[in-house]
């Protein structure tokens, strides 16, 4: 199975909405899929699941979340229990998220130094979000896992992070969202290095380690936060400094002068506002692209569904192209 995460420091790109309508878009190629939700904020598991049964899922009694899966391990009485996932649609499993999980941020902060003094608990703390998804997905017979992480570069994040075998950076055209670019690379770097050094110090385990791979496949660029009759010029301008930001984050060599983002390899796309089709997409609990007149999803809509459908196959089908996901399995 291969892992992706979708990263930037800034919130509101777009990084749930991108990971959930990927996570569908692989299923729909004939993927199996696991979504995991390890933002606190739980708003992928919002987006899949309705509010009813998220109530139910928090309620049971050991919750089948992300929380539940390391609450054990954090009070010091055992390991962790990843969770029976939830169906959200035909070969697509859910982790679900759930807002105790910031109770854990503190435990990973503190177990992440203790790692250097090759201490097993300290590994069994920082490795508990990679063996959770890596679990389910093998349970689930995974091909691809998709892991949502909220906006900051905190302790979860990190744990989650060295969780992933491929990183994409959605970015908006807007200064908060570009200085997010310019942090992510040094901060991969740094939490790659900083993993290979406790890695290549851990004790004998039980368990098999994550690679802390990280390997960034590129950016996305974001235009749904440009707002309408805004200055548009402006917004052309930081969407023409993204190739040149983006390679200096992660430290590649110049691009080709006058290089712009339609003919840059490393932009993955250019996600469009989809408008109105987001909002039913939510209320339908299903990706835009497979809405349908019923879920109201009429008229000049259905044509804006198609066009949708295409964006994300031609987006999804470079992904796995990239992660060397092979051609057989979709
Ligand atoms: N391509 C898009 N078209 C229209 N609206 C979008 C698009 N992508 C995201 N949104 C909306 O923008 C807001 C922020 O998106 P979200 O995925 O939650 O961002 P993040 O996870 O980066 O905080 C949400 O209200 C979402 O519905
Ligand atoms: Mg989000």
């Amino acid at each position: 199975m291969k892992t992706l995460t979708l990263f930037n420091n800034k919130g509101g790109v777009g990084k749930t909405s991108l990971g959930y309508h990927l996570g569908f878009m692989f299923a729909e190629l004939g993927l199996r899929v696991v979504l995991a939700d390890l933002d606190p904020q739980a708003n992928l598991s919002t987006m899949c699941v309705t509010e009813d049964r998220l109530e139910a899922i928090w309620a049971l009694k050991p919750r089948p979340t992300v929380f539940g899966a390391v609450e054990r391990l954090k009070r010091g009485v055992g390991d962790v229990d990843p969770p029976v996932p939830e169906n959200v649609a035909a070969r697509i499993s859910l982790v679900a998220g759930d807002l105790q999980l910031s109770e854990f941020e503190d435990d990973l902060s503190q177990q992440w130094p203790k790692c250097l003094d090759r201490d097993e608990r300290a590994f069994r703390v920082t490795t508990a979000l990679h063996r959770v998804v890596a679990d389910v997905g093998s349970r689930t017979g995974a091909d691809v896992a998709v892991l949502d992480v909220g906006p900051n570069f905190g302790a979860i994040n990190r744990a989650a992070l060295i969780a992933a075998d491929f990183v994409i950076v959605p970015v908006a055209p807007d200064l908060f969202s570009m200085q997010g670019l310019e942090n992510v690379g040094p901060r991969l770097k740094m939490w790659r290095d900083h993993w290979a050094d406790r890695g290549g110090r851990a004790p004998a385990l039980d368990f098999e380690l994550p690679r802390g791979r990280m390997e960034p496949l590129g950016y996305v660029v974001a235009r749904h936060s440009v707002f309408a009759g805004g200055a548009v010029k402006a917004f052309q301008r930081w969407i023409d400094r993204m190739p040149t930001v983006y390679r200096q984050s992660l430290g590649l060599p110049p691009q080709a002068t006058g290089l712009d983002v339609a003919s840059d390899e490393y932009c993955l796309g250019q996600l469009k506002d989809y408008r109105s089709l987001m909002p039913m997409a939510q209320e339908a609990k299903k990706p835009m692209f497979l809405l349908k007149p019923g879920d109201g999803a009429i008229g000049g809509h259905q044509g804006a569904v198609r066009q949708a459908y295409l964006d994300f196959k031609n987006l999804a089908a470079e992904l796995l192209s990239r992660m060397n996901v092979q051609r057989g399995a979709w």
